[in-house]
């Protein structure tokens, strides 16, 4: 895909980080950008930014693991730019650090339910809507090279990523027919604020062994 002049595109974790950066990348380029997150902070401050530069930005407060919250911010980008995306990036992501043998089962709960179960949740919202259309398009999945490394330092990231690399790997498969194209990206580091990520940890899910508070 080359032109993305008035393509719908749908970005989970859009309002920091990776995520932001590739809302402002592509709205530049013409898109109707969604971005969707977990913080309202995050929203108002990237919102703050896009109107200034009066681009076609519209923010969602979205829980990527809520799968109910997740089906309406999908009616609400049709209704808000008339079409499902043509573009998905499944952005968004939580990490964790500590000794593998240290893990809770909430912490695998957590980490796996955003990283890995976020990203399934984007695409069986989503991919069905997007063959309905009939327009093709593409998605991108941001996963890690910790997803190619066993790292005990951050085991439940790595074990995530490692299923979003094969998750990817098995829809780019899957979607050629409909002219959808999948990416999986595997960057090293980011300048982002991932290290606030436990900020976001659900209170449900806040028996840790390997993050210190
Ligand atoms: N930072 C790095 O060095 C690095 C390296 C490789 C891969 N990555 C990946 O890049 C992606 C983006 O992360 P980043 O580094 O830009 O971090 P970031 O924290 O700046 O951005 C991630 C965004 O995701 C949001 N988020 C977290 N949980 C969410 C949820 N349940 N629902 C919706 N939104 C949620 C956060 O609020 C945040 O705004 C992640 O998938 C991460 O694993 C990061």
């Amino acid at each position: 895909m080359k032109d993305f002049a008035g393509k719908v595109l749908f970005i989970t974790g859009g309002a920091s980080g990776a995520g932001l950066g590739q809302a402002k990348v592509f709205s530049e380029a013409g898109c109707k950008v969604v971005i969707a997150d977990i913080r309202q902070d995050h929203l108002d401050e990237a919102m703050a930014y896009f109107r200034e530069k009066k681009a076609e930005v519209h923010a969602i407060q979205l829980d990527i693991t809520d799968r109910k919250a997740y089906a309406e911010a999908a009616d609400e980008v049709e209704k808000v730019y008339g079409s499902p995306p043509q573009l998905l990036f499944n952005t968004a992501g939580v990490n964790t650090f500590g000794p593998a043998e240290a893990s809770t089962f909430e912490d695998f709960d957590w980490v796996l339910g955003v990283d890995l179960g976020g990203v399934i949740n984007g695409m069986v919202t989503f991919v069905p809507r997007m063959i309905q259309a009939g327009k093709g398009g593409h998605i991108v999945t941001v996963s890690s090279w910790g997803g190619f490394l066993a790292s005990s330092g951050c085991t439940p990231y790595s074990v995530a990523k490692a299923g979003v690399n094969m998750l990817m790997e098995c829809y780019y498969t899957a979607l050629k027919p409909y002219g959808i194209g999948v990416t999986c990206l595997c960057p090293t580091n980011i300048n982002s604020n991932i290290g606030e990520a436990v900020y976001t940890r659900p209170e449900q899910l806040e028996e840790y062994g390997i993050q210190c508070k």
